[in-house]
């Protein structure tokens, strides 16, 4: 599996804070399959977890000492949450795309519509970006309607769905939004999403399992490699 969801650096956000923490993490995640991470630290201003351009040099330093060839292959990556600074950190190219493509992933909030949204992620695109929208089933103002999932994906965008969420982690209201997505075929990426060694059982693990009940293993190749490999510029 190729992973493009994850708190894998240390001392960034809310997931690990020490390098033996990142180093748990990539251990697990290398045992439940993975061999490609995209390090996804958050960049939100609110919170002060800073992952941007600026960032990156010391964040990777700081991970190869700790990690050296440990765990899966890791590439550059951020999860961008979408504020009202978000297009002049793109436009400022401060935005961290995956690895060297112009993919980047978006997190919106959970509990209500931001203002201007179609606007903000076409200007995102604007500024030379594609998108990829982080667990989308965890956006009820979103995945309740279909005509704004068609929205979305016909304006270029692709979606992200938690495996964690296919397995029930975050409650069955996300869990019945995620089987949904997947089974209508709006899923583009499966991924972690995990902050911590002991998310990988049911983050990955118990995820795929359950998704192996809705789709068929080529499809689900598909989400978890192929279109993964895709955004990395990968030739697998
Ligand atoms: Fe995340």
């Amino acid at each position: 599996m190729i992973d493009l969801h994850c708190h894998l650096a240390y001392g960034i956000d809310d997931g690990p804070q020490t390098p033996d923490e990142s180093l748990a993490l990539a251990l697990a995640l290398s045992k439940a399959g993975v061999t490609h991470v995209a390090c996804t630290s958050h960049i939100r201003r609110d919170k002060d977890w800073v992952n941007d351009q600026s960032a990156q040099s010391q964040m990777h330093d700081n991970l190869d000492k700790a990690l050296g060839s440990a765990g899966p292959k890791r590439f550059r990556g951020a999860e961008h949450y979408i504020d009202e600074l978000l297009v002049e950190t793109c436009q400022n190219k401060q935005a961290v795309p995956y690895g060297d493509s112009d993919w980047l992933l978006v997190e919106l909030p959970y509990s209500a519509e931001p203002p201007n949204l179609m606007r903000t992620l076409y200007a995102i695109r604007e500024a030379g970006y594609k998108l990829l929208l982080a667990h989308i089933e965890r956006y009820p103002y979103i995945y309740r309607y279909p005509e704004k999932l068609e929205a979305l994906v016909n304006a270029g965008h692709r979606i992200q769905v938690n495996l964690g969420s296919l397995a029930g982690a975050y409650g069955p209201e996300y869990q019945n939004a995620a089987q949904y997505l997947l089974q209508d075929d709006y899923v583009y990426v499966l991924a972690g999403d995990c902050h911590h060694e002991n998310h990988v059982q049911t983050y990955i693990i118990d995820g795929l399992q359950a998704a192996r009940t809705l789709i068929d293993e080529e499809t689900l190749k598909q989400l978890t490699l192929r279109n993964p490999a895709r955004i990395l510029g990968l030739q697998l």
